[in-house]
């Protein structure tokens, strides 16, 4: 199994981690890159500003940017790392003209008929790509991350659902890298907090209900449980740590929550972590410094694990820009390739 695939948006944060992931990716080839119009034709080495490592992988070094235009792309899978404004257009132009679009950005996150999905909580919303055909008349499709922030935080709350959840209340810690690049001013952010991201607590407060909710085969029904969300970013580099109050409809041990963390299981795909989710026992983990690259930076990390006067509480945390952005779309490509949707 070998499929072509392009990047779009693939000199920003999102896509140069795209990049990284895919370099040696055993079933994906990267064949097109694609950015905003002033590097058309042009080296892609020449034009980034990479950061994610000490060198431009070589597959992608002397590789000519191509113009943000199905005509111009040959892939069998598009990535997009573009801004939501730019991706609303541009996504459905590839979805039009057969592309699989495996998408970033929040353009089309909560459309009814687009899936938004995290392998190991919900696979079956990617059926709502056949509604997404007939009801737009393409011949491609869109199936989209949440955000990163969300992601963290789905993962976890997918085991305590069978638990009887009814309320969660997270306040995020979030990097920088997750506002892309060059992203916050250093004079904002250096020696500070900011207690205010844009659109942020908006998307945490209603993806989860999407992500954790029910396909009845037509539709998802939305998880009937609250999410109440505060976002700060916090002078890290990477990986987004989470602290949540959760609620249920019963009395649930500490003994029981972990053990239903434990138990969500890994997918048998290439980028998929042995562990989905990594309990530590330690009082002070987990730390980004220290836990965000678990599982190639796609384990989630969760600690403190304790009780609250309404239920528990703990920390979340995980890599923003590989489970949380880049992985998560290859993560979603992969299972779509095995279900043969591509
Ligand atoms: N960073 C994260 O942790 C994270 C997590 C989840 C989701 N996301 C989402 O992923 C997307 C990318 O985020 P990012 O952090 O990588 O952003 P970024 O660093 O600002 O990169 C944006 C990319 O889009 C391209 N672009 C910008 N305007 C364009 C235009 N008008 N036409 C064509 N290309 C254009 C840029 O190309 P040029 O270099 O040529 O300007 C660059 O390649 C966003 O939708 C974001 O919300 C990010």
């Amino acid at each position: 199994m070998r499929f072509k695939v392009a990047v779009l948006g693939a000199t920003g944060m999102v896509g140069q981690k795209f990049i990284q992931l895919l370099e040696n990716h055993p079933w994906f080839e990267i064949s097109a890159l694609a950015a905003s119009e002033k590097r058309v034709g042009k080296p892609y080495g020449e034009e980034v500003n990479w950061l994610v490592s000490a060198n431009v992988p070589e597959c992608v070094r002397d590789m000519e940017m191509v113009p943000m235009d199905p005509k111009h792309v040959d892939a069998d899978i598009v990535f997009s790392a573009l801004p939501s404004n730019v991706a609303r257009e541009v996504e459905a132009a590839f979805a039009k003209e057969g592309f699989v679009v495996a998408s970033n950005a929040s353009a089309f996150r909560m459309e009814e008929d687009v899936p938004l999905v995290i392998p190991e909580v919900n696979p079956d919303h990617l059926q709502l790509v056949e509604t997404q055909k007939k009801k737009r008349g393409w011949d491609g499709f869109i199936v989209t991350n949440p955000n990163c922030t969300t992601i963290m935080l789905v993962i976890s709350l997918k085991p305590l659902m069978d638990l009887g959840l009814k309320t969660v209340r997270v306040a995020s810690m979030q990097a920088l890298s997750g506002a892309g690049y060059p992203g916050v001013p250093s004079m904002a952010i250096t020696d500070n907090v900011i207690p205010f991201i844009k659109g942020e607590e908006e998307k945490v407060e209603t993806e989860p209900l999407k992500l954790l909710g029910k396909f009845d085969g037509k539709k998802v029904n939305p998880a009937p449980i609250k999410v109440s969300a505060s976002c700060h970013r916090v002078p890290v580099i990477d990986g987004h740590t989470e602290a949540v109050w959760v609620e249920f409809d019963r009395d649930v041990s500490v003994e029981e929550a972990i053990a239903a963390f434990e138990s969500l299981k890994p997918l048998d795909l290439p980028t998929s972590p042995e562990k989905v989710i990594i309990v530590r026992s330690e009082p002070d983990r987990p730390q980004p410094r220290l836990d965000r690259d678990e599982g190639n930076g796609m384990s989630v990390v969760v600690g403190r694990v304790r009780k609250d006067s309404n239920g528990l509480k703990y920390i979340v945390m995980g890599h923003n820009t590989v489970r949380g952005a880049a992985g998560a779309s290859i993560l979603n490509a992969e299972l779509m390739a095995k279900n043969g949707m591509i």
